[in-house]
């Protein structure tokens, strides 16, 4: 098997790729140095250039949440055109297309448990309508596609949640972390093995929520970090009003594997472990 992934270099690409090769899988990975693809025909030249491949994967996108309500129209090239360039690049060959999403499509508010593949999406931040105009290109397209609509990530090679709560447990005594914001903290080093695994068994095509197992709060994940750091200070529950930020996220981003784990047999790794495997990797448990 061979395919393309762009966006190689940033948190889920890079983690995706050693895990696709790993498996004896060719990649053939893709930086924004070597296809901008906020610009169409770098995209169409790339996918031509290469010869038979079995899947275009695209890892990347404007992921800037907050900045993305000044740059709507930049996240909506790069998350939304960009991905209806892929598609049609992908249908002129008849390549299977793959497509990384979020659970900001949907708006958290309309549903008490997690959300299933077939509720409606009602995005409420800039950076949420992009990736939903993505998965639109998707729906529309003849292609075969798979989406996975993931959240919470945390990978080796970038920034994220665990590395910031560890920055500010070494700094500060005291900690305010949001509790009324509901998802799965996913490990990009799982959440690589599931695609692979998808990939590999090939179930129908179409939208696959996929996260790591359990659900929490910002502040219970925080708390988690604390507890295996060993970190001696206060955190404490705050509501989503006590930060103001520029893109409102959705209260509960639940996503419902199921349809996941039924059609490919996968066993979904629980968010604590991945926690501790990812603190141990790091040293970070050491001061
Ligand atoms: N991180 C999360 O918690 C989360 C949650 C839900 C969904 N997702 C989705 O999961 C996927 C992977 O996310 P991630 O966290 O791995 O993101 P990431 O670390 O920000 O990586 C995104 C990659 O896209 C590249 N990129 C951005 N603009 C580009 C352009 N114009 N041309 C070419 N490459 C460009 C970036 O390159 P530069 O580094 O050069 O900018 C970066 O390598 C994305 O689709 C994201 O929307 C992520």
């Amino acid at each position: 098997m061979k395919v393309i992934i762009l966006g190689a270099l940033g948190m889920l690409g890079y983690d995706l790729s050693k895990e696709l090769t790993n498996n004896g899988i060719t990649v053939i990975p893709i930086s924004r140095q070597d296809c901008d693809i906020s610009k169409k025909e770098a995209i169409y030249n790339m996918i031509e250039s290469q010869g038979d491949i079995d899947y275009v994967i695209n890892c990347a996108a404007y992921t800037k949440v907050d900045l993305a309500e000044s740059e709507q129209e930049l996240a909506t090239i790069i998350n939304g055109e960009a991905v209806d360039h892929m598609l049609k690049a992908c249908n002129k060959k008849q390549i299977p297309f793959v497509q990384l999403s979020t659970d900001y499509v949907f708006d958290g508010t309309n549903k008490d448990n997690a959300y299933v593949e077939t509720d409606p999406c009602k995005p409420i931040n800039a950076y949420g309508y992009s990736k939903w105009l993505g998965e639109q290109y998707c729906l529309n397209s003849t292609n075969d596609y798979y989406i996975f609509r993931v959240q919470w990530l945390y990978g080796n090679n970038g920034n994220n949640f665990i590395k910031t709560m560890k920055q500010l447990m070494n700094d500060k005594q005291e900690l305010s972390i949001v509790a009324d914001q509901w998802g799965s903290p996913t490990s990009t080093v799982s959440l690589a093995r599931y695609i692979t695994h998808v990939l590999i068994k090939k179930p129908a095509y179409g939208i696959y929520h996929c996260t790591d197992n359990g659900v929490t709060t910002w502040y219970e994940f925080a708390k988690e970090i604390g507890k295996q750091i060993g970190y001696a200070g206060l955190i404490k529950p705050v509501q989503s009003e006590a930060f103001s930020r520029p893109a409102k996220r959705p209260k509960n981003g639940r996503l419902n594997c199921q349809k996941l784990v039924t059609s490919t047999k996968l066993k979904l790794e629980n968010w604590q472990e991945m926690v501790t495997q990812y603190l141990d990797k790091n040293k970070m448990k050491e001061n």
